[in-house]
């Protein structure tokens, strides 16, 4: 069977999902909502090997430890939907990533998403779109609203016993009004990898913060209220969502035991400058994922003055975003 690439755009949270319920099925405490940017993304390729082990690089360098074991369970999972003949193969796995790694801006998201749809169809496994979102949800939540582009949901079906909502908790591209032209300006202030990772840290707050309960519920409203504001083209009620999302996920996690703490102090003088372009009358609210670095939503139109005035005179290096596109896979 000939080699699978997919190519799959990283997206950036609006409302966050920071938890699981089941970490096994890796089911979230709550819906997210997200944007699905065109300037980051992952290349996979996938093909089928006569050797005894799955041979897998990322941007030419064989990947190791906890990282390679992921992506072996993860094409564990695909095999066990294949058919009899080619379930036993293993796999030979090509990736590279034009996102920073594990910095923050989500390549787990865009990893996984090319993953599930070059594994997929290297292993002759036939998924719908929702099916490849449950797939990829699987290698890591947030790589479940990667298979869609623009906006998009990731329902968390909490109110189903969890091996309904394994079925459920897919991702759906977002109905958006056409009014909702908008940008996102992505301040790099660190591209390096994390010190802990979002999976560990999200557990670790799950287990030890006290506001976790509060989190997840005020996310469920959240999540539907970004919804309706993306419906209704509001964009300034969509920024008000977006910035408090964020700011609610790292109070829950800086209330962990021990804290958890992405915010850097260039980070929160970015926060201020996104504060202080609001107050002079420009539409713009921040987000922060895992890492320091500060995403800015903003109109289309005002991308220029946003990313001007972040850039402070080429102080910063801000990046520009736009809304991307859903997962493509070819056969190479
Ligand atoms: P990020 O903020 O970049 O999503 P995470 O901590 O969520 O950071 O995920 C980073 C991890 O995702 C990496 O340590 C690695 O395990 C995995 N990863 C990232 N890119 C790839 C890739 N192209 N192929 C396989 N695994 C990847
Ligand atoms: C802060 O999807 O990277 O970016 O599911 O354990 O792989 P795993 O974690 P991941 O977590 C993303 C956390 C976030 C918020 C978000 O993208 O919604
Ligand atoms: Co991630």
């Amino acid at each position: 069977m000939s080699a699978v690439r997919a190519v799959a755009h990283a997206n950036i949270a609006l409302v966050k999902y920071w938890g699981k319920r089941d970490a096994a099925l890796m089911l979230p405490s709550a819906s997210s909502v997200s944007l699905t940017l065109d300037a980051f993304y992952t290349t996979t390729s996938v093909g089928l090997h006569e050797g005894d082990a799955d041979e897998v690089s990322l941007d030419g360098a064989p990947l190791t430890g906890g990282a390679l074991v992921k992506v072996e369970r993860f094409l564990d999972l695909v095999r066990s939907q294949a058919a009899p003949g080619v379930a036993g193969r293993r796999a030979r796995v090509a990736s590279r990533n034009d996102v920073p790694t594990a910095a923050g801006l989500a390549s787990s998201a865009s990893a996984f998403a090319a993953l599930a749809g070059a594994a997929a169809g290297a292993y002759g496994v036939a998924l719908d779109r929702a099916g490849l979102s449950r797939l990829a949800r699987r290698g890591s939540g947030s790589a479940s609203r990667s298979v869609y582009g623009g906006f998009v949901q990731w329902r968390a079906a909490a109110e189903l016993p969890p091996a309904e909502a394994d079925l459920a908790s897919v991702a759906e591209p977002l109905p958006s009004s056409p009014d909702l032209d908008v940008a996102m300006a992505v301040v790099v202030l660190a591209a390096g990898p994390k010190a802990i990772g979002s999976r560990e840290a999200m557990a670790h707050t799950v287990a030890t913060s006290p506001y976790f309960p509060a989190w997840a519920e005020h996310t469920e409203r959240d999540a539907a209220a970004a919804c309706e504001a993306i419906a209704a083209g509001d964009l300034e009620r969509l920024g008000e969502i977006t910035e408090t999302s964020a700011m609610r996920m790292h109070a829950t996690m800086l209330a962990a035991a021990p804290p958890v703490r992405y915010l850097a102090p260039a980070s929160l003088e970015v926060l201020d400058a996104v504060a202080a372009l609001r107050a002079a009358g420009t539409g713009a609210w921040a987000t922060m994922d895992a890492g320091p670095n500060v995403k800015v939503l903003c109109a289309a139109s005002d991308l220029e003055a946003v990313v001007a005035a972040l850039a402070d005179g080429g102080r910063r290096t801000v990046l520009r975003a736009r809304p991307g596109p859903g997962l493509r896979v070819e056969r190479e």
